[in-house]
Order: C-alpha cells, then structure tokens, then sequence
C-alpha cells in the first residue's frame, strides 16, 4: 500500500526520519552506544580486532563507504570497502583479527551471501547489517545489527540506506566505546546528533517541492555530475547511481578534489553539477575547498546546484540553485544531503514518464551471482 504516495520510493523517501530513529532506538544507554548483538561477541574480541572490511553491492556500498569513515574516526580501526563480487577474487589478506561487516538490504545478495560464506571458512568474525528478519546473511553471521527502515519495497534503495548509514555509525560507536578510543564528550556528541536527526531528515525531506521544480526545468538534462569530498564523496556517488537507476540518465560521482586530475574536461557550458557542500563550522577547510571547486567548473560554464547548509551564503555568487538543509555535525551531513538527491532522481524519473519503482533490468533483491 502507498498511502496515498504516488509511488512506494516517494512513500519510502518520506519514512526516512522513521527509520533512523527506530534504528537506533533501544541502542542508547545515557551517552554511550550499546548494541547487545556485539557485546553478545565478547568485548575481548572487539578489542582484538585490527582491521575492518564492510563488504556490499551498490548502496549499500555506499553506505558502507559513508560508514568506514566514521568507524575510522571513533574506533581507529583501519577500515576498507570492497564490493562483495570483488573480495573473494583477490585472495584477500584476512586474518582472526579482521572483521567483516557485510551492508545488505534484503539479506538475500548472492553476492555479499557468497562473500560472507569465504570470510566465514576463512575464520574472520562476520556481522551482518541487514534491514530483513531472518534473512540468509544475517543467520549466517556471527551477530546481526538489524536496521529497522521497515519493509523497502522501490528497487531503488531510500530509507534502507539512511538507516545503513546509522547502523554503522552505532556500530562505530560501539567498538570506539569498548576500545577506549572514544572521548566520553565526543560519544556524547554524536548520541546527541542522533537525538535530533529525525527532526532534521524530516526538514531535509521538505526540500521536495524545490527539487521538483528543478526537475521539472531539467527533464532533458542527458548527463549529471556530482561532487563530494570525504563523506559527500560516496554521497555524490549514491546520487548518480540513483539517476542511473530510474531516471536512465547518464551520471557520475566523483570525489571534488579528483576534478583536476581529469573531469574537469567534462565541463561544458550548461553542464549540471550537484555540488555537496560541507559545513563551513565545522569542516572549514573542506569547505572553502569546495567553494574553489565551485568557482571552477562555473568559470568553465557548469550550471552548478549546491546542497549547503542553512546559512552558508560563500556559494551564492557561484551557484545557479541552492539547496538549503538544517545544521548537523560534518559526519552527519550525508544522512541529509543524500535526500535531495534521492527527490531529484525520482522527480527526473517522474518527469521522463517512468516507472519510478521498477525500473527497467532491474530487481530488488538479486540472488544470482
Ligand atoms: C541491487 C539493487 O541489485 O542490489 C540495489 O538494485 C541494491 O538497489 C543492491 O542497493 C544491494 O542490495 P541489498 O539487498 O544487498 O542491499
């Protein structure tokens, strides 16, 4: 059922602030993370563990690109990303310090199921990040950390992500909790910004109608281009792949500070460009590196859409469109700037005339491998 929506992503889009919030309900004990799924695992493997490979297919890839920062920060574990079809091939330097964390929406990818199965006869611990009881991944896991989006019905991957994206970071908080590598005051922070998140997903869902009527401007664009930087980089990739996915446009993400080294050529007069913009309070000099980005690719005729934060006015001289979401701490951003992005495919979709839930070539939930 719709409820009313005109499709199941526009439903699904609109149920975000939910699925954060119900993901990390029952997981915060005053201003620590708790999640009783790892401590089932024994804090001394958790303190034991020396490297991390988060292993998934396509957004969850994404997320698990997003996550890796984090748990990087919180628990100075070295993480890494691999998709789930590529890890096996590469004979990869496991060991029984490494964790696998696999990111899979409906349980079922053969792929990331085949992944998981090698880590497992590897020795490795294996937790699964999975939205679906009792799926195939996460009863082959050592512990399963669910996400609770609820039922995702649309191919393309919305409400799953958010709460992929905040699974990992609890995850992260977890493991810094335990290996004393997290300051009580920054888990402090971050259980705060996760107290005010749905509120803040909510505002960054109302940006529906600006979106629109972008869209609605643009429903020839043939190319789109997205820029990001640290985590806006898999932000702007998530974004590109949504177009691809359902509105069939062609599209790429690319870390802003690669734009030099070659996509650059690609700007053209007209050109669009999503330009993720991270905070200039609390990320400065990403920010005003951005901004210079910015200046470029306007210099060479890009028609550029900045997604900044409420109050940032450095982009206005520069950018065609601004795209305005509430103040979050920078790890925080992607769990917001990822929305717009989500309307704009979908709008783009819309406007084409397509299928926005089933999109052609596509399925779910693929469990060939
Ligand atoms: C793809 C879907 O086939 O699988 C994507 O079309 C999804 O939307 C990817 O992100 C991974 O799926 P899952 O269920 O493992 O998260």
């Amino acid at each position: 059922d719709k409820g009313g929506w005109s499709s199941f992503m526009a439903k699904e889009i609109n149920e975000q602030p939910e699925a954060v919030a119900n993901t990390v309900r029952g997981r915060i004990e005053g201003d620590h993370v708790v999640i009783p799924e790892l401590e089932a695992l024994g804090d001394d493997v958790l303190r034991g563990i020396d490297r991390i490979i988060i292993i998934a297919c396509g957004t969850a890839s994404y997320a698990g690109q997003v996550g890796a920062y984090a748990i990087e920060q919180w628990a100075r574990i070295p993480v890494e990303v691999q998709l789930s079809h590529e890890f096996r091939y590469r004979d990869p330097v496991l060991s029984d310090r490494t964790m696998v964390i696999s990111v899979s929406q409906s349980g079922e990818t053969m792929d990331t199921l085949m992944a998981v199965k090698y880590a497992i006869e590897r020795g490795v611990k294996t937790v699964s990040v999975c939205n679906t009881q009792s799926a195939t991944i996460p009863r082959e896991s050592d512990a399963a950390v669910y996400t609770h989006a609820g039922p995702e019905v649309a191919v393309a991957s919305t409400k799953a992500f958010i709460a992929q994206i905040t699974a990992l970071y609890l995850i992260g908080l977890h493991l810094g909790r335990v290996r004393e590598t997290l300051a009580p005051e920054d888990s402090a922070a971050a259980v705060a910004q996760f107290e005010t998140l749905p509120e803040k997903v909510r505002e960054a869902v109302e940006t529906h109608d600006q979106i629109a009527q972008l869209a609605h401007w643009m429903a020839d664009t043939r190319s789109v281009l997205f820029l990001g930087r640290h985590v806006g980089y898999p932000i702007a990739l998530e974004g590109a792949l949504k177009l691809k996915e359902i509105a069939y446009i062609h599209a790429e993400g690319f870390a802003a500070g690669e734009l030099k080294h070659g996509p650059i050529a690609l700007i053209d007069h007209g050109q669009p460009v999503f330009v993720l913009v991270p905070s200039p309070r609390t990320a400065p000099l990403m920010h005003s590196k951005i901004v210079s980005n910015i200046q470029e690719i306007r210099a060479r005729g890009a028609r550029v859409i900045a997604v900044v934060e409420k109050g940032d006015t450095s982009v206005l001289p520069y950018a065609d469109d601004v795209i305005r979401l509430p103040l979050a701490d920078a790890l925080f951003e992607p769990l917001l700037q990822v929305v717009p992005l989500q309307w704009f495919a979908l709008e783009l979709s819309t406007a084409k005339g397509l299928d926005v839930d089933q999109p052609r070539n596509l399925a779910k939930s693929v469990t060939v491998e």
